[in-house]
């Protein structure tokens, strides 16, 4: 990494799922003069950029990212002006604002898709994938389960959908549909936001004919075929496309004409996790950086963080910068995924020492800054089409969002209506007011953190160095720059040890730290689920 790394190559993004954050007209609904109340709160976390989901009019079918008109902000969340609020209240704190860029399909509600399916030889005609039938080009499924073609009763015709059916694709090889893209970016980048995080944006190019996915060989892939084809197949053609270079390229080029730096942050959808496959798509002439889903299937292990965090570095070698995102509105929730009964909330604590000294993007999803666990809702109250649809062997994506807990208000001082979906049980013991008062919180560390993350060379620009081999217990690394040198080390197990630094190593000070820890110049000793980030000299 560069001595002087651009803002969002060690940016702090909190990810705002804005319907869940903070109501402020008793709908039940967040909304942005809400989200806009609590600005000063994140900033004072320490956050330094916000990533907002989609904010676009939009029948909600799957919560914002079915958009019906990308050039304005739905009444529900305020308006357009709303959003000029929020973003000047923003960058006033200091904060840099992201927008969620949708672009590989719309809302089967949005005027493209409506001139397209009534008039096929019309301006839109061509902006889907249409088919004339009666059966399917090829064997792609919807990654919301079923194929990925619907039948559509005005044209007679079908058409495709990588996610629901009311969640058309847009043909991204139309020129006409990549300039009415292009031209929204422009629009938003002059209103004055400073990027984008571009929802599955590795789907938008399509095999030119459309060919069929081979099947998996493997025993997931012959199981999945029946249940959930999606998960079946190798996603050749749907995906990953090489004609999806010149796209991002030109988006790319887009941005990088601004007056101020602007970043393209893109999400990749890659069930295998892999970091390269996201990496690809990274560089001076594509995104600037990519989110991955590998945290989000790592196990709490010293060993598989180690692997984790090696093959990351690995992968974001050469100039790229990694992005670290634990946890987000699709998957279940951190304090739930790597929680242990009484142990949860020390585990929580642990978490941002270890990932808020990375170098890179690091992403805190609302609430996991508390140590929110999953929700269970009722079948009854499930909102997610994915949830109603797959229930019970699939209940959705409401449970990791619930709405935020602020304080012992009712409903968490979130709305004084009724929530759109319940707040987590634990609220009035788990909130930002009670973990704020609390200097050991989760909100706390994560709070010390961030703070040390701004203020200490070594986390701003340092070169990061891993052991060798993982040990059992402990996850360290090391930032250093010629001046300062700075240490984590994080005890994942539940019984104390004893770790030596490494030969030449000496402690100067301590940092940060959670859980029982003893230091000595040449050692540390580390409590369960213990951690400490420590000034070290080198030799
Ligand atoms: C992304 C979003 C998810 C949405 C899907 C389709 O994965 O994070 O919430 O359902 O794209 O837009």
């Amino acid at each position: 990494m560069s001595a002087d790394p651009p803002w969002w190559a060690r940016a702090a993004v909190y990810q705002i799922y804005l319907r869940s954050f903070q109501d402020s007209d008793g709908d039940g609904v967040g909304d942005l003069d809400g989200a806009r109340s609590r600005l000063p709160d994140l900033a004072d976390l320490g956050i330094d950029t916000v990533w907002l989901s989609p904010v676009h009019p939009s029948p909600d079918r799957d919560f914002g990212y079915d958009v019906a008109d990308y050039d304005d902000v739905a009444a529900v969340y305020g308006g357009t002006p709303a959003l000029r609020r929020f973003v000047d209240v923003a960058h006033d704190l200091g904060l840099r604002v992201l927008l969620d860029g949708v672009f590989n399909h719309t809302s089967d509600q949005h005027a493209w898709f409506r001139s397209s399916r009534s008039q096929p030889d019309g301006p839109h005609g061509d902006w889907y994938h249409w088919h004339d039938g009666p059966h399917p080009p090829n064997n792609w499924a919807s990654t919301f389960g079923g194929p990925a073609w619907t039948h559509d009763p005005t044209s007679g015709r079908l058409y495709l959908h990588s996610f629901a059916p009311e969640q058309p694709d847009l043909n991204w090889a139309n020129p006409d549909v990549q300039q009415a893209i292009f031209d929204n970016l422009a629009h938003w980048f002059d209103f004055g936001i400073d990027g984008f995080r571009l929802d599955v944006f590795n789907n938008y190019a399509k095999h030119p004919q459309l060919a069929d996915n081979p099947w998996r060989t493997d025993l997931l892939g012959r199981v999945a075929r029946f249940i959930y084809p999606f998960l079946a197949q190798d996603h050749i053609h749907d995906r990953d496309r090489p004609e999806l270079a010149h796209l991002l390229a030109r988006m790319r080029a887009i941005a990088d004409s601004a007056d101020r730096p602007l970043v393209l942050v893109g999400e990749t959808l890659d069930e295998r996790f892999e970091y390269d496959r996201a990496a690809t798509w990274c560089g001076p002439d594509r995104l600037h950086l990519a989110f991955h889903f590998r945290w989000l299937h790592t196990r709490w292990s010293a060993p598989d963080f180690h692997a984790a965090i090696r093959d990351q570095l690995a992968a974001f070698g050469g100039g790229l910068t990694p992005t670290w995102v634990l946890g987000n509105h699709d998957f279940p929730r951190l304090a739930t995924r790597w929680g242990a009964g009484r142990h949860t909330d020390a585990r929580m604590r642990l978490v941002p020492l270890l990932q808020l000294g990375l170098p890179g993007m690091a992403v805190v999803y609302q609430g996991d800054e508390l140590g929110t666990p999953e929700a269970r809702i009722p079948r009854k109250q499930i909102q997610d089409p994915p949830g109603k649809r797959f229930w019970p062997l699939y209940r959705g994506r409401d449970g990791c969002r619930t709405p935020m807990a602020w304080d012992a208000h009712p409903h968490g001082a979130f709305t004084t209506g009724t929530p759109w979906l319940p707040l987590h049980p634990d609220h009035p013991t788990r909130n930002v007011a009670v973990q704020r008062a609390r200097p050991g919180s989760i909100w706390s560390t994560y709070r010390a953190m961030l703070h040390l993350r701004r203020t200490h060379p070594a986390l701003v620009e340092g070169q990061v160095t891993l052991p060798l081999s993982p040990s059992a217990a402990v996850v360290t690394y090391l930032r250093h720059t010629s001046r300062q040198a700075v240490r984590v080390v994080a005890n994942l197990s539940s019984k104390e040890v004893s770790w030596r630094l490494p030969r030449g190593e000496v402690a100067t000070g301590t940092l940060l730290t959670t859980g029982f820890c003893a230091s000595s110049a040449r050692s540390i000793t580390l409590g369960p689920y213990a951690g400490a980030v420590v000034e070290v000299d080198q030799p």
